[in-house]
């Protein structure tokens, strides 16, 4: 047996065995589906812009036009892609764990929607989601669908303007998306990490504290993160070709 295979071999067990598994996503699961990574060097989105132009406050302030249609573009990037193997394998390990009244929490800090339109249920979205818009005086919500792009930046009906109801740097993750997730990793029996850089707070951290807690852990990615020197077991590659493979070692079907 090769080390890659024995290696799989290890993370369908692990996953066999759990009965709390926490699986946390970042951009590097949808990345065969077509959408940017943030971090690649080439084609990540903040090697082509500064992150404090585009996913801050005061750059909405400075300027809502280009905010605005910058997340309308990603918005629409991510409507017209496809959710990949990758997210269909969490989609049917969840309602597999669920089954057998076990538990699968997905955490993810994509704000892309292709989790959900693989199956996952009760995603956590960490970063909020790009098909829900916010009025920036009321914080009342509304989706993307309702909103006019001819115009932008949009005002609201309240005098304020809509922007994206997504977390951007030097904002606070919301209090219920914060405590599922704070729940989940503590109580969890493993704890999954794919496709993420693992370098943007709370979710950076998360993977350590389960550790703490006494979660085996897991990590698929890639490209080595600060965390794969610390995992039990780390799978290296797409994670679009190796959960299908984890899936089948399993012996579940996938529910593309
Ligand atoms: P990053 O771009 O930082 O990291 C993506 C990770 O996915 C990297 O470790 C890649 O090596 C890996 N990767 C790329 N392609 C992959 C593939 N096919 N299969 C598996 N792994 C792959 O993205 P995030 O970690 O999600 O926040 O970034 C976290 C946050 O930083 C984002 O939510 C966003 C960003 O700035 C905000 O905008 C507030």
């Amino acid at each position: 047996m090769t080390n890659a295979s024995s290696n799989l071999t290890r993370a369908a067990q692990m996953i066999a065995d759990a009965r709390s598994v926490v699986i946390l996503t970042g951009a590097g699961v949808s990345a065969e589906s077509g959408l940017a990574t943030f971090r690649d060097p080439e084609e990540g989105h903040w090697s082509k812009y500064d992150p404090m132009q585009l996913a801050t406050l005061d750059a909405f302030n400075a300027d809502p036009e280009l905010v605005t249609r910058w997340y309308h573009w990603r918005f629409t990037r991510a409507r017209d892609v496809q959710p990949n193997p990758g997210h269909f394998a969490i989609g049917a390990l969840q309602k597999h764990k669920t089954e057998q009244g076990q538990s699968l929490t997905l955490i993810t800090q994509n704000v892309d929607g292709l989790h959900q339109r693989a199956g996952a249920t009760s995603v956590v979205e960490l970063h909020g989601s790009i098909y829900t818009w916010r009025c920036t005086k009321t914080q009342e919500e509304c989706s993307i669908r309702e909103l006019s792009f001819e115009t932008v930046p949009i005002p609201s009906e309240h005098g304020g303007l809509m922007r994206p109801s997504v977390v951007w740097f030097g904002e606070r993750i919301r209090y219920r998306q914060w405590s599922q997730s704070f729940t989940a990793v503590r109580n969890c029996d493993l704890f999954i990490s794919v496709g993420t850089s693992g370098t943007v707070e709370p979710a950076a951290s998360y993977l350590r504290d389960a550790k703490g807690h006494g979660a085996a852990t897991l990590e698929i990615n890639r490209d080595p993160t600060p965390n794969t020197g610390i995992v039990d077991v780390a799978l290296q590659g797409p994670s679009g070709r190796i959960l299908p493979l984890i899936l089948s070692e399993l012996g579940i079907e996938s529910n593309q």
